[in-house]
This record gives structure tokens, sequence and C-alpha cells, in this order.
């Protein structure tokens, strides 16, 4: 049966009626039109559909919308400011950290998370959180480099 979900997205209060058990990739993408969030595997298992929750990063295609109820959700969309680039996506724009970019809104929200998890986290420490995270073009040395490019020039990372 349908309910009424009241949560914040990128800031902003939504309400969305439709069944609790729905994916939140599902809602954000077809309801919210937030398509910034991808669909990879639908089972867990490849982290491209990574939101943050109350700061932390969760995998939204297991997610149930209904889960979201009162809380917050950060997108991709809702990480920089204005024009200004939240600094962890800076430096994969900087580091050229991907191919085809399917993977990459998912990975900067599991390094933010990581980061926001761990605020003195090292480069190796942050790493070693996104082993759950695939890029079928291969480009972990890529994100690697972004990764240490974050964690040092931000110091703290934080969003
Ligand atoms: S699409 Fe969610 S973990 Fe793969
Ligand atoms: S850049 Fe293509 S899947 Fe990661």
């Amino acid at each position: 049966m349908d309910a009424k979900i009241n949560f914040t997205v990128n800031g902003k209060k939504v309400a969305v009626t439709t069944d609790p058990q729905r994916s939140l990739l599902e809602v954000l993408r077809e309801e919210l039109h937030l398509t910034g969030t991808k669909f990879g595997c639908g089972e867990g298992q490849c982290r491209a559909c990574t939101v943050l929750v109350n700061g932390t990063s969760r995998p939204s295609c297991i997610t149930s919308v209904g889960d979201v109820d009162q809380q917050e959700v950060l997108t991709i969309e809702g990480l920089a400011s204005g024009d200004q680039l939240h600094p962890v996506q800076a430096a994969f724009l900087a580091e050229g950290a991907f191919q085809c970019g399917y993977c990459t809104a998912g990975m900067i929200m599991g390094v933010v998370g990581a980061l926001k998890d761990n605020p003195q986290a090292s480069a190796p420490e942050v790493v070693a959180q996104m082993q759950g995270h695939i890029c079928r073009c291969g480009s972990y040395a890529k994100y690697q480099t972004a990764i240490t490019r974050a964690v040092t020039q931000s110091g703290k990372g934080g969003a």
C-alpha cells in the first residue's frame, strides 16, 4: 500500500506518495529526477548508487524509500555549493579520475561519506573503505590518486 514519505534531499524537504518498499534509487531517479545517482547492479554489489543518508554512505538500490522517512539524503547533485565544487569533486576532476563516468558519482559520494565518518582518515584508509566500489572501466589507479589529492588538499575532506 502506498504511503506518504517525507524526507529531505539536498537540503530540500520532499514528500513522495509511493510504496515504502520501493528503492530510494528508483524514487530519486524517477520521481525526483535526480539522475546523477546511477543504477549499476541493483543488488548492493557495485556502489554506483551510493548516496549519503544522515551523512553515512548507503547503496540507494537496496535502501527502501520508507527507511529514509524523516531522514536527510544527500546526492551528488547536492554536493557543490553553487559553482564551488566540493573538494572531493574538485580532486576527481583535477585528476581526470574517470573514463565513462558511470561509477564516478557513487565513488565521490563514497569518499565524502568515508571522510565524514573519519575526518582524520589517511588516503590509504579511505581507499580501503572504497573496496566495495566497482569501476567497470578499471580506473582504480586514477581514483586512488584523486582520493590522495582530496585528503591532502582538503585536510579534513568534510562536506
Ligand atoms: S546499483 Fe546499488 S550497489 Fe549496484
Ligand atoms: S569510469 Fe566507467 S565504470 Fe568507472
